[in-house]
């Protein structure tokens, strides 16, 4: 028996990459889960995937930047399954790297819109159909660009910033609901998003991050797992970061105490 046995996920973005990570721990746990993606052909195969490992999922095509196309969405969600339990913001995009002063308007509102007003959309209205079942929990990805800045994508940092005060204020608005709100901030994770970032500079990350490592999908979906879990009801307002430790702060010093201490031999 799992966790989340009885209960209705809808994770968006579900299709590939962090998404698909998520949807399946989720129905790992018993969960059914509704794949909310713009990629059918992807989406259809996280379905079949999660069926074979028996569990229960479907796909939902929807472009999340359409407020009316969400709404319809959640509704008809749970006509079929009479709830919705959790909701993971997860869905986005990033443009192609630009310095800010060249950065088209064009890519700062594709970002925006389908980060926050994404993410807005499900949000509202799953909190509607929440606070009327008293229960509920969402998560809301985020990064660590946030936080960090993010070179030559300053959508994609102002975007994410934004779904951090979006976590806590919904967090302190649905609280006496039954609803918990809370944000995780990747940092690098493997997956179509990053595939041409790793290919220029895995080697680099890998040096510079504490846990020496790329992340995988289900290392954010098992801090999605943490927060989503009934027994996680105290627990909102939060977010954390799931990067192997690379946004603490590292300075050239620090770098190179690293290689002093590498070179000494191995204590007994
Ligand atoms: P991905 O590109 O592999 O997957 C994103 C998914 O979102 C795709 O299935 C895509 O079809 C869907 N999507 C995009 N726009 C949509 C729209 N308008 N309507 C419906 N679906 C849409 O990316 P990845 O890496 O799995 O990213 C997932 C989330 O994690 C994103 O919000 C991303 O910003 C965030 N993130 C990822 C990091 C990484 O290193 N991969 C680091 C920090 C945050």
């Amino acid at each position: 028996m799992g966790i989340l046995e009885g209960q209705v996920a809808l994770v968006t973005g579900g299709a590939r990459g962090i998404g698909r990570g998520i949807a399946l721990c989720l129905a790992e746990e018993k969960a059914k889960v509704i794949i909310a993606d713009i990629l059918e052909e992807d989406g259809k195969k996280t379905v079949s995937e999660v069926k074979r490992k028996d569990g229960e999922a479907e796909f939902s095509k929807v472009d999340i930047t359409q407020s009316d196309s969400v709404e319809k969405m959640i509704a008809d969600a749970v006509r079929r399954f009479g709830r919705l339990d959790i909701l993971i913001n997860n869905a986005g995009i990033a443009t192609h790297p630009a310095w800010c002063y060249d950065m088209s308007y064009d890519d700062w509102h594709s970002v925006i819109q389908t980060h926050l007003y994404g993410s807005f959309y499900f949000l509202k209205n799953a909190a509607k159909v929440m606070r009327e079942q008293k229960y509920g929990r969402i998560v809301n990805i985020s990064s660590i660009g946030a936080v960090r800045g993010a070179s030559t994508q300053i959508n994609y940092a102002a975007a994410k910033l934004g779904i951090v005060a979006m976590t806590l204020t919904a967090a302190k608005e649905l609280g006496p609901y039954g609803i918990t709100v809370n944000c995780i901030q990747p940092g690098f994770i493997r997956t179509d998003m990053t595939t041409v970032l790793l290919a220029e500079g895995e080697d680099k990350y890998i040096k510079e991050t504490p846990t020496r490592s790329i992340g995988e999908p289900s290392d954010i979906a098992n801090a999605v797992k943490f927060f989503v879990n009934p027994a996680s009801s105290f627990v909102t307002g939060v977010v954390i970061r799931v990067d192997g430790g690379i946004s603490l702060p590292l300075g050239e010093m620090e770098k190179t105490l690293w290689l002093i201490a590498d070179s000494y031999p191995q204590s007994k």
